[in-house]
């Protein structure tokens, strides 16, 4: 089967909330198989975006074209069944379940019943069932959290929910991963890890989007970087061109990112 170039293509995306205008007539592309970051001041869109691209929210005008399909007003299982996945800014676990159930969850979304079978017990075949705990483990593995599986998940600290978190969203099997601010809150040791992380599952061939602040972590893993400002784009680049751009440094920052 022919397949594009580029995974997701944005064109004249627009997005207010009431007189607030979140995302304005925004186009952009991001090539299969990278990891591109999106950054931007606080309230530039970044989040609306990402809710647009994941149907959580549904556009005002504009088109999303997602693996050469347009998707524009796809709801979120739709897309997820598609092959987009995302991370939350702010983690949104099952606090009360543990951890390998945290995944099995993403899990069902790849089976016939899917996820309302979890939450409506429904039960799945037993083979069924053993696939999705053996997968879920693998995850689990993945990201380094295999010794936490039997823990509640509101347990772990916040560094091992972000990444049990991403290990959810891989259990779908996604071709678009989406993390909206993955760093946030981790310390440097943990951030150099979630860099290497976010590496391997790009070289598995998952295309990340990754709205990040920390401006080592991207100019680190990201091969092009979209500038928002005001739902705006403002740049739109490899990371040593966006970082000497004057209209970035003035809008984003203020001072030279690479002192920041
Ligand atoms: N559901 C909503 N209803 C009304 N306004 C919203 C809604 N979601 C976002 N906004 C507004 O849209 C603008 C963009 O918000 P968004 O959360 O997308 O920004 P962001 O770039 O993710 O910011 P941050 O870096 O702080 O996470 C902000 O002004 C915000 O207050
Ligand atoms: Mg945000």
């Amino acid at each position: 089967m022919f397949q594009s170039e580029n995974i997701l293509e944005i064109s004249s995306l627009t997005k207010a909330f009431g007189g607030l205008v979140a995302i304005f007539d925004l186009d952009f592309t991001v090539s299969r198989g990278i990891i591109k970051a999106i950054i931007g001041p606080n309230g530039a869109g970044k989040t609306t975006l990402f809710n647009l691209i994941s149907g959580v929210l549904s556009s005002d005008t504009g088109d999303i074209i997602f693996n050469g399909q347009p998707v524009t007003k796809y709801k979120p299982h739709q897309l997820a069944e598609r092959g987009i996945s995302r991370t939350f800014q702010t983690v949104e676990l099952f606090s009360e379940m543990t951890v390998l159930q945290n995944v099995m969850i993403g899990r069902h979304i790849r089976t016939r019943k899917g996820v309302l079978s979890v939450g409506l017990k429904l039960p799945a075949s037993r083979r069924e069932e053993r696939a999705i705990f053996e997968k879920a483990r693998y995850y689990l593995d993945f990201v380094g959290l295999e010794e936490k599986a039997d823990q509640e998940a509101g347990n772990l600290p916040l560094g091992q929910q972000k990444l049990l978190e991403i290990a959810r969203a891989l259990a779908t099997e996604p071709k678009l991963l989406l993390l909206d601010e993955p760093a946030a809150g981790l310390n440097e040791t943990e951030t150099e890890m979630a860099a290497q992380l976010f590496k391997v599952i790009r070289d598995e061939g998952i295309t990340i989007i990754l709205v990040e602040h920390d401006m080592n972590l991207v100019m680190n893993v990201a091969e092009e970087v979209l500038v928002l400002d005001y739902g705006r784009k403002i740049a739109d680049d490899k990371p040593e061109v966006v970082r000497s751009d004057p209209e970035v440094i003035n809008a984003y920052l203020g001072v030279d990112i690479e002192y920041a």
